[in-house]
């Protein structure tokens, strides 16, 4: 049997080494190593040398398992465990210095299939500000050693919300437009730029929702059973779906089949 408590532990103490590194990599300067896809698409050094340290340590301690990663994709094969994993996620506020960045890790029980998938174990850290999101299946949503929990409902005064925008200029004006049908359900809207952090922050109660096109499951994997621990609804194109590259939708109960029938323009 998987000893999911273990492997919470384990990706906790090499999200803060990977986390760690990322921010000395920062204090020393950035260097875009790539731009990928598009212009706000990129990798620096750093990514790469995070995702290095990160498929490392895993390998060391369970080198049966398999390993998904933004930078290096799949590796080592799929077993009956694969690592997905955002050695920096946010690399563009990363490389601007903004500090909004965090290193996410999440344990998937087999293939990291969108159709089936929920990780068994997420943990995401942003190194600047110290704070260790974790989460294992069943076991609920912590940040540090308080337990989280979303919002059931927003206020009276609508909701706050975040989302981001797809790297491929030809999805804009879709995302703009997904941005006006869901705005009559907040007070604000924020696109603070790191995926995991979106989804952290919904599970903590900090945003009421989330939604977003495009993301890929490094973006997701962790942050979405951060959300559904804390009592929270994350669903995709379809209610009750799982997140995928069609819609992401995150939040507490009150407010999924709203913010979703919004973010789906149906
Ligand atoms: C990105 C960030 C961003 C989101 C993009 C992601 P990256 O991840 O999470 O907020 O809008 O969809 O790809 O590229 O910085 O690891």
């Amino acid at each position: 049997m998987t000893d999911v408590r273990a492997l919470q532990q384990l990706a906790i103490d090499i999200a803060r080494e990977a986390g760690e590194l990322a921010r000395l990599r920062r204090s020393e300067g950035v260097r875009i190593a790539a731009t990928k896809s598009a212009v706000a698409d990129i990798v620096t050094e750093a990514d790469r040398e995070v995702e290095r340290l990160i498929r490392n340590r895993l390998a060391e301690a369970r080198p049966g398992d398999g390993f998904l990663g933004e930078e290096s994709g799949a590796e080592r094969g799929i077993g009956d465990l694969t690592w997905v994993v955002d050695p920096i996620d946010g690399t563009v506020n990363y490389a601007y210095g903004i500090p909004s960045y965090a290193v996410s890790i999440a344990a998937v029980a087999g293939e990291p299939d969108p159709a089936t998938w929920l990780a068994l174990v997420g943990v995401v850290f942003n190194p600047v500000t110290g704070e260790l999101f974790h989460a294992a299946r069943g076991e609920g949503a912590w940040l540090g050693e308080e337990r989280l929990a979303v919002n059931a409902e927003p206020s009276a005064a609508g909701a706050l919300l975040a989302t981001g925008f797809g790297y491929d200029p030809a999805t804009h004006v879709g995302d703009l437009a997904r941005v006006a049908r869901v705005m009559p359900l907040a007070r604000d809207l924020r696109r603070a730029g790191a995926a995991s952090l979106d989804f952290a922050f919904v599970a903590a109660g900090r945003l009421d929702g989330y939604f977003e096109r495009g993301l890929h499951p490094w973006d997701h994997a962790a942050g979405a059973l951060l959300v559904t621990e804390a009592g929270g609804m994350v669903g995709g194109a379809g209610i009750g779906d799982t997140p995928n590259r069609d819609l992401t939708v995150a939040s507490g109960p009150g407010l999924f089949a709203a913010l979703s029938a919004a973010a789906k323009g149906h």
